[in-house]
């Protein structure tokens, strides 16, 4: 059995944290080691201990950086790399005017192929090793993106969107088609290696009725799989989207209709929700997935994190590239410092660093596979260098505490901060 240690500090959360004080909310080894080996993580504990455990065991030695889990993104469009920071518009003009022509690239399954290389190169880079990933609607961009996920053994989630209105000819599949085209992707990947499938009926806008009805179909038959849409980003997405189903109270009841509610479904954005909506994700255990970047540059609005948490409602954190501006989780946690300081509301560092983590693994209902560094864990692992660049440097020299430090790598942290990523305990930076 070959052995792996990481030596440096570890980091990483028990539960999550209930103020900037709450000390019991997370392990911390000063200096500390994780022991790897088939895709594990074997054992943890003070350096001086887990090096006599494994002596013959290579050592990578991190000091002084901080060893976290991997981050997770819960919500990110893997054919929308090139729509990063299109300029001027807000949800459905950005969708059309921009998103919709790109996606149509994916036709071809050379174009998916060399951007699901260049989306996980990407990903890596910035310490993001389980993405929440939607697709385009093509079968191809699909198959594509778990290929080359399960060629690089990542923990992966993704699915082909389901459109049959509303979006340009070529981006249409039909409910027999998408239904189709879902059953063959599900087959194929979900659960294979570390693959999951995301049923992803793109949003009410998109989808007649009788697409809705067969993504329903696709959950009943299906119940292991997520399932991941879009909720209540924008006012006229909201206005456009209850006149397309009169019958529905609200938004959500759009999806209620079709059973679409539960603990594996995802709902991008959910800035807008009334009371009742609240109420019934609270309910049925479905998750609010905060995308902060995306919500400030698509000028979507500010989301009700603390709103959310007291009605119960689960929630994650993601980047929703390319609505969203950055691949990084620490940009992402920056932005949402920022939206909830203009709500009145703080996040702990604590808390940000719990939410990439093991937050966003327990929204998945993963968090015994991954978001932490327990016995037991798959080595999903990043190294965080909180002074790469002169100017981080130089406020470090000020940085007296843990809790500062995270904070600091979040507000000023972006790729450059990621020193390492291992994924299954393989080392898998793309440059270093
Ligand atoms: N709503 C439906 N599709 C999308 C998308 O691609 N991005 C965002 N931000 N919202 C959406
Ligand atoms: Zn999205």
């Amino acid at each position: 059995m070959s052995v792996l240690i990481l030596r440096g500090r570890i980091l990483s959360f028990t539960s999550e944290p209930q103020s900037l004080d709450d000390d019991k909310c997370y392990i911390y080894i000063e200096d500390g080691a994780l022991a790897l080996s088939d895709g594990l993580i074997i054992a943890r504990g003070e350096y001086s201990d887990i090096s006599q455990q494994y002596p013959d065991a290579d050592i990578n030695d991190h000091r002084p950086h901080l060893i976290v889990p991997g981050f997770i993104d819960t919500h990110v469009h893997f054919p929308q790399m090139q729509v990063i920071g299109s300029f001027g518009a807000k949800l459905l003009d950005w969708l059309n005017t921009y998103t919709f022509v790109e996606e149509q690239k994916f036709a071809d399954p050379a174009h998916c192929e060399r951007l699901a290389k260049i989306f996980f190169d990407t990903s890596l880079r910035h310490g993001t090793t389980t993405a929440v990933t939607y697709c385009s609607v093509h079968k191809s961009s699909a198959d594509a993106f778990f290929k080359e996920a399960q060629n690089r053994n990542l923990r992966m989630i993704g699915g082909k969107v389901m459109m049959d209105r509303n979006a340009p000819e070529a981006l249409r599949d039909t409910p027999q088609s998408g239904y189709d085209d879902t059953k063959a992707l599900i087959a194929d990947w979900h659960d294979v290696d570390r693959l999951s499938y995301a049923i992803s009926p793109r949003f009410a806008i998109t989808s007649t009725p009788t697409q809705l009805e067969m993504s329903q179909a696709l959950m009943q038959e299906h119940p292991d799989c997520y399932m991941q849409t879009h909720l209540s980003e924008n006012l006229d997405e909201i206005e456009f989207a209850k006149q397309l189903y009169q019958s529905a109270r609200d938004y959500l009841e759009i999806y209620e209709m079709y059973d679409l509610l539960g603990d594996k479904s995802l709902f991008g954005h959910c800035i807008h929700l009334s009371e009742r909506e609240k109420a019934s994700m609270a309910e049925t255990g479905s998750i609010a997935v905060f995308c902060p970047t995306s919500n400030l540059f698509l000028g979507s609005g500010l989301f009700d994190f603390e709103g959310m948490r007291e009605k119960g409602v689960r929630t994650s954190v993601a980047t929703d590239t390319g609505g969203g501006t950055s691949y990084s989780m620490l940009k992402t946690m920056d932005e949402a410092y920022k939206i909830l300081q203009l709500r009145n509301q703080i996040l702990s560092p604590l808390h940000s660093f719990y939410m990439m983590t093991l937050g966003n693994a327990k929204a998945l209902s993963i968090s015994d596979k991954i978001g932490t560094l327990d016995v037991g864990s798959e080595a999903d692992i990043v190294v965080l260098n909180a002074s790469p660049t002169p100017t981080m440097k130089l406020r470090y020299e000020t940085v007296t505490t843990l809790k500062e430090e995270l904070f600091m790598l979040q507000t000023m942290g972006d790729d450059r901060s990621i020193s390492a990523v291992y994924v299954a305990g393989k080392a898998s930076h793309p440059d270093l």
